[in-house]
């Protein structure tokens, strides 16, 4: 498969200059009409679905407590459940409607749900996983599955304290919010990853691309069933270009930037198939419902293809903790100690994270994340190439919030 190129959707996206000054003068005339006024998109709520790159603390609360500092140091100052130094590209898309950052629908302390929650759980997979309890096999026993039962269980929870008043009501969306708000999905790298780290030959993992993204359809449907209307799903990153690949195959065939080639291939048959399956649910899912496909594989690689035009360095290497390789990876953890050779050894942070791709071997830095968030949100890797803040609008016939 050729190298993955940077933004094919750019150029055919551009708003005819006369739409825009229509556009202005509608905005700027007509603020009283609640229509017109909102010529972005105002969700008012957003709920996520998904793994590690989008949990702000489900895991965490749910099982193994947060991970310490230094995670979080960059922008929390504290450990908040995040697998990174500061904010997580789902931080930034709820920063940009103006909404809190989520709550982890599994965190049962100090939350507020009122403009959405947060389903993601680190090491979740679309696939059930093999065996739940008591042995997690490394992965989240909050598969995609399980999110959607959770999705399901809080609207009719919420319906019903909103009714009984008070003070729980003021901590539930809106009956309506379920039909207004923005659906995000970042689900399926740790199925490709199970896959590698099980023993299955690539081809294996390749062949079962087809039935994962199948099972991703159904849950999407049966989301969709309780309301979605607006949904924007990531595809799966190069996960061959992570240092839990790079470490575990050592000698995998790299590509001319380091990745491991074959890893990525899986990654990039998974996001064909995911893109097939959106034009299928485009066409089958009724009520009709926005979907934005967004190719974050290729804004990711190009952070490994050319990192110094985006102000990065070592983008092969992680950040945090310790490791006796290249890579930086695999002996300690970020955050945590171990004895090596005799003498307590920490997994630290590296001086500048801010100029760095990979945070802890398996996650992007804040720095990484907020580019990714720019780029992506422009609309120039989305299908179709719309900007998020636009993302409720491309369907004529769709109600318009
Ligand atoms: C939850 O957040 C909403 C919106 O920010 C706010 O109106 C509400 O009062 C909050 N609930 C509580 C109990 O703080
Ligand atoms: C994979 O193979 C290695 C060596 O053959 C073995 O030690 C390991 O337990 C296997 N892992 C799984 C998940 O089957
Ligand atoms: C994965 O399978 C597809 C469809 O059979 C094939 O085109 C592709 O080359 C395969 N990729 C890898 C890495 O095996
Ligand atoms: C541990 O010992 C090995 C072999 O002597 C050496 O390569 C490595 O750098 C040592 N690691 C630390 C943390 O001292
Ligand atoms: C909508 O998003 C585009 C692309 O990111 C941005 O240029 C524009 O300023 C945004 N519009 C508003 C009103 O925020």
């Amino acid at each position: 498969m050729p190298a993955p190129m940077e933004s094919p959707n750019a150029a055919r996206f551009a708003v005819p200059v006369f739409s825009c000054f229509l556009y202005l003068w509608i905005a700027a005339t007509s603020s009283l009409n609640p229509v017109w006024a909102s010529q972005v998109c105002e969700f008012p709520a957003i709920f996520n679905f998904g793994d590690s790159n989008s949990d702000t603390g489900g895991l965490a609360a749910a099982l193994w407590g947060a991970p310490p500092l230094p995670n979080g140091q960059t922008y929390f100052r504290r450990a908040t459940g995040r697998y990174s130094d500061g904010r997580l590209i789902i931080d930034f898309i709820a920063q940009s409607f103006g909404l809190p950052y989520l709550d982890a629908y599994l965190n049962s302390v100090g939350t507020n749900f009122t403009h959405g929650v947060n389903f993601a759980t680190s090491a979740s997979t679309i696939e059930l996983p093999s065996i739940i309890f008591p042995h997690l096999d490394g992965f989240s026993p909050f598969y995609l599955g399980i999110q959607y039962d959770q999705y399901m269980g809080f609207m009719s929870k919420s319906d019903f304290l909103r009714l009984q008043g008070g003070v729980f009501a003021s901590l539930v969306p809106k009956h309506e919010f379920f039909n207004n708000a923005l659906y995000t999905f970042d689900i399926g790298q740790n199925d490709l990853g199970r896959g590698f780290f099980g023993n299955k030959t690539i081809k294996q993992v390749n062949d079962s691309m087809p039935d994962i993204i199948d099972q991703f359809s159904r849950h999407v449907e049966n989301i969709h069933q309780l309301g979605a209307r607006y949904l924007w799903i990531h595809n799966t990153g190069p996960i061959g270009c992570l240092p839990y690949i790079l470490v575990k195959f050592p000698t995998a065939e790299r590509d001319e930037f380091g990745c491991a080639k074959a890893h990525n291939e899986v990654a990039q048959y998974f996001n064909h198939k995911l893109k097939e399956a959106v034009v299928k649910l485009r066409q089958s899912l009724s009520p009709p419902a926005a979907i934005t496909y967004v190719d974050v594989y290729s804004v990711k690689y190009s952070l490994y293809s050319n990192p110094g035009k985006y102000g990065f360095e070592k983008p092969l290497e992680a950040c945090c903790g310790y490791g006796e390789n290249k890579y930086k990876y695999g002996i300690v953890g970020c955050g945590y100690s171990k004895v090596v050779n005799g003498s307590e050894v920490f997994g630290r942070a590296c001086g500048r994270p801010s100029v760095r791709v990979n945070w802890d071997g398996i996650h992007y830095t804040e720095a990484a994340n907020h580019l990714i968030f720019h780029r992506i949100s422009s609309g120039a890797f989305s299908d179709p190439p719309i900007p998020l803040n636009m993302s409720c609008r491309h369907h004529n016939h769709l109600p318009q919030i």
